[in-house]
């Protein structure tokens, strides 16, 4: 006789295995992904799993009704007080009596797998650095005298297999009232980093934690920082929230910080400082927007741009304002988020950064080619990210480019008369008619286009506040598509266009988009310095694009991908038009949304992407815009919209 089969599904994975063998001990034994906590004892829930009852031709199997066995005390109490789907066993308790086929639903297991929203992303498998463990510790023995720490390692080597681990002085100073408190039961959080040899007691809760793990994912951009806390059990995004980069003060763009810093003595320890508290209070408003506890945050990935990585870490970026443009180390990240005065989150926090790729190419863009896989594609992709400064990379299977353009903040809406951040209130979407020369508009909070019915009302007379960075985009290429705008980006008259919104300011003209002046709101137009602004913008990232194309010898890329903290609103058409991007069909374009928040977040989910792209990093080729002559002609050449010298076939205007 043969012992019984399990079968579990989605995996496939089967086994024979003795009658009384529990689900969990099987799926342990199989390789099976299914999660616990703490550690088969009945009261984590997370190895939830569902048996399936009938015939399985598929699988040669028919399982009968007591195929698992009956429930026990313990299952029984877990289900009184929690009570458990109908058709859910625990894991760890339901045993083996009979061939069976179990599910393990994606909420049980570990490596779940957290779907993108962009349709085509791979989807993020769940590996975080740091996880929780339930474990029962031995008490102390006046006659075999030991440490507390020392029982709660043997206690984890012996239930979870977990060789050492370290332990800070701040944890050591809870470690003893939280095991008493706990009755000798205590959830530890874990940090293994993927080059730790050795594990690191982050956090230490009495009895079963179930308050949750969270990490953050921070792009900080020269003029935003976006973040988004997640759940690092289940990948999913709890909150996501972002402020200005206060450093604006010390300087608009990075050179300019730079700058400052080479000017005033100390002054890049004052933008440090102003960095710093910055992200400390977004830590504790992103906490409470999610309605947890901020010590709750045990880890924080951060992307960004050179200058800004220096900044953090409190490095001078002296070094980077001038040729060879040296980083102080290109290398990824690892350290307490102490270190970094990061304050507000878990005092035992880690902080990861990725890699930086050049002097001017930074972690930001490392993130961007871990969430858009450059490298992988079969076709040429172009993929360009937004920002202050451009990160633009290009490539295929067999070689990937990067660099980095200078194009200012006036995408993100910066620098722009009306501009400002994508925020309620803002513009983000214009559309004018070409015959009457009229606008129409979305506003970021409204679901309605300005001309429909029901668009609110409070929201037309003062509930607008500016235009962002997509608007921008818009309202610059709807203007030259509806002919107010010439070629070399000037603004007719209103006896030029034929419309009475192009009014006169200064020596030049203005398109007025709304006017709710009379009403004290505000009035929003998009004047000549704005179209300068965004030329000059337009051409910096079409110039870099350029040179990088040059380096692969081709004139045409087979596929565009834009990305951007203005994410996914950017439309393609219109940036096409703008010129902002080379030639390509307009179904080849495509927009990731903030492919390089997309990466953090995958860094922070899934510590093999950190060595994936440590990796990945070492093997792009830099070019460096800022000594190549022909970046400069090719930034001339991309002044007019959309450009004068590149022929742009697939757009008819
Ligand atoms: Fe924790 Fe089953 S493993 S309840």
């Amino acid at each position: 006789t043969t012992d019984p089969l399990v079968v579990f599904t989605p995996s496939g994975k089967r086994g024979h295995f003795p009658v009384g063998t529990p689900i969990l001990t099987a799926a342990r034994q199989l390789g099976v992904d299914l999660d616990s906590v703490c550690g088969g004892r009945g009261i984590c829930s997370k190895c939830q799993i569902t048996p399936s009852y009938g015939e399985f031709p598929k699988h040669g199997v028919t399982v009968s009704e007591g195929a698992l066995s009956e429930w026990n005390a313990v299952e029984q109490r877990y289900d009184d007080k929690r009570g458990l789907k109908p058709g859910r066993r625990l894991g760890c308790q339901a045993s083996v009596q009979g061939d069976v086929v179990i599910d393990v639903p994606p909420e049980s297991q570990v490596h779940r797998q957290v779907v993108r929203k962009a349709a085509a992303a791979r989807a993020i498998t769940m590996d975080p650095a740091t996880r929780l463990y339930f474990v029962v510790v031995e008490e102390p023995d006046m006659h075999s005298p030991t440490g507390d720490l020392e029982r709660l390692e043997r206690a984890l080597r012996e239930q979870w297999d977990i060789e050492a681990v370290t332990a800070d002085l701040t944890l050591m100073s809870k470690l003893q009232p939280v095991l008493r408190k706990g009755k000798w039961e205590v959830t530890v959080a874990l940090h293994k980093g993927h080059k730790d040899s050795v594990a690191r007691i982050v956090e230490i809760w009495p009895g079963l934690h179930e308050g949750g793990l969270y990490g953050l994912a921070i792009d900080l951009g020269s003029t935003t920082i976006a973040a988004h806390l997640t759940d690092l059990e289940t990948g999913e995004v709890k909150a996501s929230s972002g402020l200005m980069n206060p450093q604006i003060r010390f300087g608009e763009d990075l050179m300019s910080r730079v700058s400052y810093s080479m000017m005033n003595p100390g002054g890049d320890q004052e933008m440090t400082k102003a960095v710093r508290e910055a992200i400390n209070d977004l830590v504790t408003s992103i906490a409470e927007e999610a309605g947890i506890d901020a010590s709750l945050i045990v880890e924080t990935v951060f992307v960004c741009n050179p200058v800004m990585h220096h900044l953090l870490l409190g490095l001078d970026p002296v070094e980077l304002g001038q040729a060879p443009f040296a980083l102080a180390t290109s290398e990824s990240m690892s350290l307490p988020a102490r270190d970094m005065d990061l304050t507000t989150m878990n005092p035992r926090a880690q902080v990861y950064i990725l890699p930086c790729i050049a002097g001017h190419v930074g972690a930001d863009c490392a993130a961007v080619a871990l969430s858009e896989e450059p490298g992988k594609s079969q076709d040429l992709v172009l993929i360009v990210d937004v920002g202050t400064n451009a990160e633009i990379l290009l490539g295929n299977t067999s070689r990937v480019l990067a660099c980095s353009s200078p194009t200012g903040p006036a995408f993100e809406g910066a620098q722009i008369s009306s501009g400002q951040r994508a925020a309620p209130g803002a513009i983000e979407r214009i559309e004018i008619d070409p015959v009457t020369k009229e606008p129409r508009f979305r506003v970021i909070g409204s679901d309605k286009w300005s001309d429909e019915d029901g668009f609110d009302q409070e929201i037309a007379t003062t509930g607008i506040t500016g235009i962002c960075g997509s608007g921008i985009i818009e309202a610059v290429a709807e203007m030259r598509i509806a002919g107010l705008l010439d070629e070399g980006g000037l603004i007719g008259s209103a006896e030029q266009t034929g419309t009475a919104r192009c009014v006169p300011e200064g020596r030049t003209h203005a398109y007025l988009i709304h006017d709710a002046s009379a009403e004290g709101g505000p009035r929003i137009t998009v004047t000549q310095g704005d179209i300068r602004a965004i030329q000059l913008a337009k051409s910096a990232l079409y110039a870099g694009a350029r040179l990088l194309m040059d380096e692969m010898n081709v004139e045409k890329v087979d596929r565009v991908v834009l990305a951007g903290a203005f994410g996914a609103h950017i439309s393609t058409k219109h940036a096409m038009v703008l010129g902002m991007i080379p030639d390509a069909p307009l179904e080849k374009v495509s927009s990731a949304g903030n492919a390089a928040g997309t990466g953090a977040r995958i860094a922070l989910c899934n510590i093999g992407s950190r060595a994936e792209i440590e990796r990945v990093v070492r093997e792009i080729t830099k070019i460096e815009t800022a000594i190549e002559p022909k970046f400069q002609d090719h930034f001339v050449a991309a002044n007019a919209i959309p450009h004068k010298t590149d022929p742009f076939p697939e757009l008819a205007l």
